[in-house]
């Protein structure tokens, strides 16, 4: 990209962030309900400490942070820039306020004009680049924590987010993928994370895998069918989970009067049995899956798989280990902090979800989570041996 393009490709990705938040209230940007959950203000600064440490500071002749305090508030976890408030902590912010974050957001990109008005070497380019695909993961945090803060609340409200949470499937049917080699990782000239690099072949047997994802009725048979009553189906580790937490449906679902409902941004509404399933853990993926006689397709088969399947509304548990490809290189200094580091007992899920922002999908994209957590947009695709 070059540095008009990708002005105005920071610019559009910083104000849809602002436009995410628009409906919050000010007391929705402060809490943290889990660790996992992040406060949308802290989202906010991180988002743009971000740009201020990797690109300001190093780039930007003369410029000096907007509040010093702010490193050891929104780093998250680069142990190269410093020391950080421990993420439990993110909710008991609040100081700096709401508005000094906003401030500060309106701060840096006045000095990131001023960058951009500048001859910008590539390395520059690059970084900004990250900056703003982070960003874009963070847009899709907020979805995800957003709900999750409104979703435990006891009121469970309601609030406008522009984009189907539930999609009605369309009719499935099986797709044969032949054995054979199949080329993995990015290869195109556009945007990728180093864990995408380091193309290679992977050899794999034939098998056959759903076009379309695992709807709510499905998963509501596997229920009723006692399938969280049965150590069966579950891994050793799932089924300690499903006793210690009482957990018997996905997240969000509440049985009222015999009848199964599930917290939207709609508020309480009917399962209906013709939409994707959603909010599950890999956990249960691979329950149902087992309930079901098939199994989940390893990120390979995914990516040999994509083009013939439908995707894009769900995070799709894999069977595979999130591990670095051959030849996995971390970049140099700070950003290699970015991926690599995470490259232990997590699940890749591939493809994307309803709050995946726009120019943010591809279909070499690995993403990561505990096999215990189901807060994301996540589903379930099955495979089968052939
Ligand atoms: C790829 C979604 C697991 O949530 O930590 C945000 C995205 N990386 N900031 C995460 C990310 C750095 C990452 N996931
Ligand atoms: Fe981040």
């Amino acid at each position: 990209m070059d540095t008009l393009a990708l002005a105005s490709f920071y610019q559009q990705t910083r104000q849809q962030t602002a436009k995410i938040c628009f409906p919050l209230e000010t007391e929705d940007y402060v809490v943290q309900p889990e660790t996992f959950v992040s406060p949308p203000k802290w989202h906010l600064g991180h988002t743009t400490w971000f740009f201020e440490t990797f690109v300001l500071l190093p780039f930007l002749d003369k410029y000096t942070p907007f509040d010093p305090d702010f490193a050891f508030v929104f780093n998250s976890y680069y142990e190269t820039a410093g020391k950080r408030v421990m993420r439990a902590d993110r909710g008991n912010l609040s100081r700096p306020t709401v508005d000094r974050i906003y401030s500060y957001r309106h701060n840096v990109d006045k000095h990131m004009d001023r960058l951009f008005a500048t001859d910008l070497p590539q390395q520059v380019l690059d970084t900004i680049e990250i900056g703003t695909h982070h960003e874009k993961q963070h847009q899709e945090l907020l979805c995800t924590d957003i709900k999750y803060i409104l979703g435990h609340n006891p009121l469970l409200p309601s609030l406008v987010m522009d984009y189907e949470e539930f999609p009605v499937a369309k009719p499935t049917t099986w797709v044969q993928i032949h054995e054979g080699l199949y080329t993995i990782g990015h290869q195109t000239q556009g945007f990728c994370y180093d864990n995408e690099l380091g193309v290679h072949q992977v050899f794999l047997p034939a098998f056959e895998i759903r076009s379309e994802l695992v709807t709510q009725g499905e998963y509501l048979e596997f229920i009723e069918a006692g399938g969280y009553k049965h150590f069966g189906y579950w891994h050793a580790e799932a089924w300690d989970w499903v006793q210690n937490q009482g957990i018997e449906a996905p997240l969000y679902w509440h049985k009222i009067d015999g009848q199964w409902q599930h917290y939207t941004y709609s508020g309480l509404q009917p399962i209906d049995p013709k939409a994707l399933l959603t909010h599950i853990s890999y956990y249960e993926a691979y329950a149902f899956a087992q309930w079901a006689g098939y199994r989940l397709p390893t990120e390979f088969e995914w990516e040999a798989a994509n083009e013939h399947v439908a995707w894009g509304q769900r995070w799709e548990w894999t069977e595979s280990a999130y591990l670095p490809y051959p030849g996995y290189q971390k970049a140099d200094g700070a950003l290699g902090e970015y991926n690599g580091k995470f490259m232990v007992n997590q699940k890749v899920l591939r493809g994307a979800s309803v709050a995946t922002p726009a120019q943010h999908s591809r279909h070499t994209y690995r993403n990561f989570f505990q096999p215990d957590l189901r807060w994301q947009y996540t589903g379930i695709r099955l495979a089968r041996h052939l």
